[in-house]
């Protein structure tokens, strides 16, 4: 296990939206080394950057055309290394993305492997063995290539999935099984580009639908094996190097897989989205909503058994938001914001934040959709620094996502000058956390009060007590806590006489005797 995951606060660079430094109007490498200060002082000492390798972006860089070049409008693979070195200089990890289901359908393997049979990669990716068969369990692409068969795809049609074999074989006559030399050159692929990367000094990778390699693999048995053999050659060659799965079942990803993270994405009815993003009849019931209306047990029942049950072997990754979700203010506004973000980062496990969420970002609404985003472009939109042009992201006239034009817009600098701002509550709230192992990685973890559709939600972590208030009334419990030290408050709340008196939207961090 890196040890640097225990204290490790991680923040997302979406690297086409974070900062321009050649005026094209898209963001590159040289933007990020020239923000790493900002980073810092954020408190996070380790990046995810999304995929920084050269594509046709019809899925912002997960249609990954040459995995082991960087996309030229970012910059060149030197960019790379040279931010990987400067990252570390100033403490600061960087994962990268890593796309192992699949390639873009420019990529050079899939090029050769839609020309025959013949091709020496002809088994790189999966195809009928005509064109007359597509089972319709299965999305293929059909009739658009030289050989006779039709391929899978694994997310769009520009995506066509690698083969690394099917786990449940129900058409031998082209599905391989996972141990075919074929599968496993695949496997050997994947490895050596984990490797490349490693070997110029990048800390590890974000991995992208990592529970996908293996097909009709419905216990993730097979896939779950591959993961383990790639954590095997980590342990062995690069035991400082993490690995983050975008899996969303802890239990799988860390304790059969051997990721060292599992991303807890907002999918529905989970402990991500019971907490924000949960929304009924068109009404949101998130327990941060001040309405009232979440219920904090649906959220105890979807985290702790898993978090219980990965305990010791790695940590759950709860988030802020990502390039794929809305980001929080589409459903709560700035007060319950505060809160979510204080609970986030005083969760177990290995917190993220998503660029500009630190400064309350806006999800821009019916923006024209840009590289494949979709309703998701509106969670990539600039980053906004300063009251310059463009919000300090571009000299461009044109950036590549339009940036937020509202008035008010939060920009770093008028946030930062905020006492009031969400900015502040973050930066608070992970300098605390790095100030004391309790609020760590591996802090002891436990609910002190959760009861159904009631509020506070209390928890301990180590000699810490947390309690958090999101409803817009006053609530109290009789619960004693042995205060020492009153640690931080957001609005009025208290915890003395036997009693915790939590005021509306507030939140309160003790440290007890
Ligand atoms: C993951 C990525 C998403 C991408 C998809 C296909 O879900 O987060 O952005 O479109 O995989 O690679
Ligand atoms: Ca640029």
């Amino acid at each position: 296990m890196p040890q640097w995951l225990k204290d490790a606060v991680f923040y997302e660079i979406y690297p086409q939206s974070f900062y321009d430094t050649n005026g094209d109007g898209i963001g590159d490498l040289q933007g990020i080394i020239e923000k790493l200060d900002y980073v810092k002082d954020l408190g996070c000492n380790a990046i995810w950057l999304n995929p920084i390798y050269d594509s046709p972006f019809m899925d912002a860089g997960y249609d990954v055309r040459d995995y082991k070049k960087v996309a030229p409008r970012y910059g060149t693979n030197e960019d790379a290394v040279r931010l990987f070195e400067q990252a570390h200089k100033k403490g600061i990890k960087i994962l990268l993305d890593l796309v192992p289901g699949h390639t873009s359908d420019t990529h050079q393997w899939f090029s050769q492997a839609k020309q025959s049979t013949d091709s020496p990669l002809a088994g790189r990716y999966i195809f009928t063995n005509s064109v007359w068969e597509a089972p319709p369990q299965y999305k293929f692409m059909c009739g658009i290539c030289p050989r006779d068969g039709n391929y899978l795809v694994n997310f769009f049609s520009s995506q066509p999935a690698l083969n690394y074999g099917f786990y449940d074989i129900t058409h031998p006559d082209w599905q391989m099984p996972c141990d075919h030399p074929d599968c496993l050159a695949t496997v050997e692929a994947l490895k050596d580009i984990m490797r490349f990367w490693l070997d110029l000094g990048a800390d590890g990778f974000r991995v992208d639908m990592a529970d996908s390699l293996v097909k009709n693999d419905e216990e993730k048995i097979a896939t779950a094996k591959i993961w383990r053999g790639i954590r095997e050659m980590l342990d062995k060659d690069y035991p400082q190097a993490a690995l983050v799965s975008e899996w969303s079942n802890p239990e799988r990803a860390i304790n059969n897989a051997g990721f060292h993270m599992d991303f807890c994405l907002d999918h529905c009815k989970n402990a991500n989205n019971y907490l924000f993003r949960y929304t009924e009849d068109g009404e949101n019931k998130g327990f941060f909503n001040k309405n009232g209306k979440g219920n904090i047990m649906d959220f105890v029942r979807a985290y702790v058994p898993g978090y219980e049950k990965t305990k010791g072997n790695g940590y759950i990754s709860m988030f802020t938001c990502n390039h794929d979700t809305p980001r929080l203010t589409n459903y709560i506004e700035k007060e319950a914001i505060k809160l979510g973000y204080a609970v986030i980062f005083t969760l177990p496990g290995v917190p993220f934040l998503y660029y500009g969420d630190e400064i309350g970002m806006k999800y821009a609404k019916n923006i024209p959709s840009v590289e494949g985003g979709f309703n998701r472009t509106g969670s990539r939109t600039p980053m906004q620094w300063n009251s310059g042009k463009n919000l300090g992201f571009s000299s461009s006239d044109k950036p590549y996502i339009p940036v937020d034009s509202s008035e008010g817009a939060p920009t770093v600098e008028n946030q930062k000058s905020d006492p009031d701002s969400i900015y502040k509550v973050v930066t608070d709230i992970i300098r605390l956390r790095h100030e004391n192992e309790d609020l760590q990685a591996d802090g002891d973890f436990e609910v002190v009060y959760a009861e159904e559709n009631t509020f506070p939600f209390i928890y301990r972590r180590g000699a810490f007590v947390i309690a958090v208030n999101p409803s817009a009334k006053e609530v109290s419990v009789d619960i004693d806590l042995p205060v020492s030290e009153t640690i931080y408050k957001i609005n009025d709340s208290k915890a003395e006489d036997g009693r915790v008196t939590m005021g509306a939207q507030s939140f309160l961090m003790i440290k007890t005797k």
